[in-house]
């Protein structure tokens, strides 16, 4: 079985990766990507020399390199994370968002159906998207998988306009589908232009820590780990053209989460309760700043057996400990050397 997982090099889908190369050893894994700014093969060199790994370098907005891809490798199924993902760039700049986001994802989409044509016998397109097509929540409520779409920022309009194609795909072609909408992730190698591991940065650092508006902004938080044993039952035992939302049961504002994130750090580096806390700056919000995102997951529970495995705090603490004893990969990323890792182990140039 040939499985095509895009994004592999980012921070939630190196642990899909991974997961799937390390759990699935019958499987050939090949994971597409861009190396764009949030790509970083140093995440995967644990599996890099795995006989079913495979690293391919490429572009998803390249309709004719997906197809000969395709052509190459007759996969069985997509796992499809590959993304810009993040809100403020997508603020500066939309059409990149549009443009892998949304062409991107066409690309995988009509490659899928010319490879598949008449055989759709075990075929699987999977779309990881977000929770924030639906846009936001007031102080009450829950997303759930019928919640109409209602994005406010480019980043979350391109992944609605994603989702709409592949649901529309399914419709139109039958492609066979699974759409998972999930919530914040946190946890090990996520790009600390994030808030979490840019907060713990920051407090290593001792530089402040910028907060937008009054810091009420609510949103769900799954541990990544947990997010990739979801894709991975949702691959296997999703059922075709449904949509499952992803998510931790696990509300926290924003200031809330950065005072815990702050006692948490104060006590790792041994500092006095408080020092980090006293980093906090309140900055101008976000234009279009959503209120409040939370996620009724009981369907993914309730059909498919999935529920976090860890807590929060417990969760937190793990991400903490792996960013403290992994200095030298947030050097890395800081400074830029991860862009060389690829040269350096693939390329002989
Ligand atoms: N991070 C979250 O909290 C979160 C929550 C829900 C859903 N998601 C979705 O999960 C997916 C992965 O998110 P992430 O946080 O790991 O993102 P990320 O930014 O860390 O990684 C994205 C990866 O995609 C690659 N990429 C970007 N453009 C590409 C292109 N044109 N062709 C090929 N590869 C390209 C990048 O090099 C990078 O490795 C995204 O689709 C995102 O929308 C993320």
């Amino acid at each position: 079985m040939n499985i095509l997982i895009t994004g592999g090099a980012g921070f939630i889908g190196a642990h899909v990766v991974r997961l799937f190369v390390n759990k699935y050893p019958n499987y050939n894994i090949y994971n597409l990507d861009a190396l764009t700014y949030a790509g970083n093969l140093e995440n995967l060199k644990d599996i890099e020399n795995k006989t079913n790994y495979n690293f391919v370098k490429g572009d998803i907005t390249d309709q004719k390199f997906i197809n000969s891809l395709f052509k190459s490798y007759n996969f069985d199924g997509v796992i499809h994370l590959a993304a810009e993902s993040h809100v403020d760039r997508s603020i500066k700049d939309p059409l990149a968002f549009v443009k892998t986001n949304v062409i991107g994802t066409m690309n995988l989409l009509n490659a899928c159906n010319e490879s598949w044509k008449g055989n759709l016998q075990g075929k699987r397109f999977y779309h990881v998207s977000t929770d924030e097509v639906y846009g936001t929540l007031g102080e009450t409520g829950l997303f759930t998988e019928t919640t109409s779409y209602d994005p406010n920022s480019p980043y979350s309009a391109s992944k609605a306009s994603s989702d709409h194609f592949v649901r529309a795909y399914g419709e139109t072609y039958d492609l066979p589908y699974v759409i998972t909408n999930c919530s914040n992730n946190y946890g090990q190698n996520q790009f600390p232009e994030k808030l979490i591991p840019l907060f713990i940065n920051n407090i290593i650092q001792n530089k402040p820590l910028p907060v937008y508006g009054d810091g009420n902004y609510t949103r769900d938080w799954l541990y990544v780990k947990d997010h990739a044993a979801a894709i991975d039952l949702v691959y296997h035992k999703g059922k075709n053209h449904e949509t499952y939302n992803i998510g931790g049961f696990n509300e926290w504002k924003n200031i809330d989460l950065v005072k815990l994130l702050c006692k948490q750090m104060d006590l790792k580096l041994e500092r006095n309760n408080g020092d980090s806390e006293s980093l906090i700056t309140y900055v101008k919000d976000r234009p279009g700043h959503d209120l409040r995102y939370a996620i009724d997951a009981n369907k993914i529970k309730q059909e498919l057996g999935w529920e976090p495995s860890v807590t929060f705090e417990q969760g937190l603490e793990k991400t903490i400990e792996w960013y403290l004893s992994n200095k030298e990969w947030l050097n890395s990323v800081t400074s830029g050397d991860y862009q060389s890792y690829y040269k350096k182990q693939y390329s002989d140039s």
